[in-house]
């Protein structure tokens, strides 16, 4: 049985109009069916997992993402902005009820928590200062504010964070430094230049220490 969330209304309008800003995905999506997504993320699930648990390091969890937030992803995709060649593929046949359906079905299961090791407690505390606290000798804007206390994010476009795997959170901190440095061949949009920004000025320590903390939380 798929239940039907109780949220799928809000997806009826998401759009760019009235004083939403540029942050605002360009998106205006359909009346969502999560039971439908649940028939249409089968071609998914080899990578993502089929609830959405990926097992691959390399590859996101989608569960319990942000409602919003995959559709806006995959809008990002299909146009180019973001590049990935796998998911420019998977995203370009996609229509936008497709976005709407795979985006209530993924942000209605459960995620699973991320597991660190004891050995690694001094970068995971290192990395929740900088999560809860920002780092003030460069500006840094503390990660709490936007991807919240739990890193549960804030729909409709603040993603979660929590439980994510830690290499895909390293290599998507890292896209986004990258696309900051050298905008010509940048791979991840950021919506308002926030993410790149913030992440041009993290080291890759800290980028490591982060991820560490993310992946730990639930
Ligand atoms: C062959 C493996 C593969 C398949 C199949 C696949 N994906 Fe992905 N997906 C990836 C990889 C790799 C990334 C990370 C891309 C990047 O680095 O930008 C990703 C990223 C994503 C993201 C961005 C997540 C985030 O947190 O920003 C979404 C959303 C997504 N995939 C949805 C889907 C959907 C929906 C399908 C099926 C229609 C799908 N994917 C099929 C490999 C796959
Ligand atoms: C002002 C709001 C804001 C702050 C502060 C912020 N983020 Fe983000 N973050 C976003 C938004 C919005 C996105 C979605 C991508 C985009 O459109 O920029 C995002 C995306 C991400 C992603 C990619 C998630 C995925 O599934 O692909 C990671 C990782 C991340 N942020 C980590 C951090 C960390 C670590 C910090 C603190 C150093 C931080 N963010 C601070 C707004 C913020």
């Amino acid at each position: 049985m798929i239940k039907l969330l109780p949220f799928a209304a809000v997806l009826v309008s998401f759009s760019l109009a009235g004083n939403a800003s540029h942050l605002e995905p360009p998106l205006e999506l359909p009346a969502a069916d999560a039971a439908a997504g649940q028939d249409k993320a089968k071609v998914c699930a080899s990578c993502h997992g089929a609830d959405g648990n990926s097992t691959n390091p390399a590859y996101p969890s989608l569960a319990g993402q942000v409602y919003g937030y995959i559709a806006a992803q995959l809008s990002l995709f299909k146009s180019g902005q973001r590049k990935n060649d796998i998911m420019m593929g998977m995203a370009a046949g996609l229509s936008e009820q497709d976005l709407a359906d795979l985006d209530a079905y993924y942000s209605s299961q459960k995620t699973k928590p991320g597991v660190v090791s004891e050995k690694e407690r001094e970068a995971v505390l290192r990395g929740e200062r900088l999560y809860r606290g920002g780092y003030a000798p460069l500006q840094v804007a503390a990660c709490i504010s936007c991807h919240g206390p739990q890193g549960h994010g804030i729909p409709l476009r603040y993603p979660r964070v929590a439980g994510q795997h830690r290499k895909y959170l390293e290599d998507q901190l890292l896209a986004f430094k990258g696309s900051y440095e050298t905008p010509e061949t940048a791979v991840r949009f950021s919506y308002g230049d926030i993410m790149t920004r913030i992440a041009f000025l993290l080291s890759d320590q800290q980028i490591k220490d982060l991820s560490a903390y993310m992946h730990a939380m639930n």
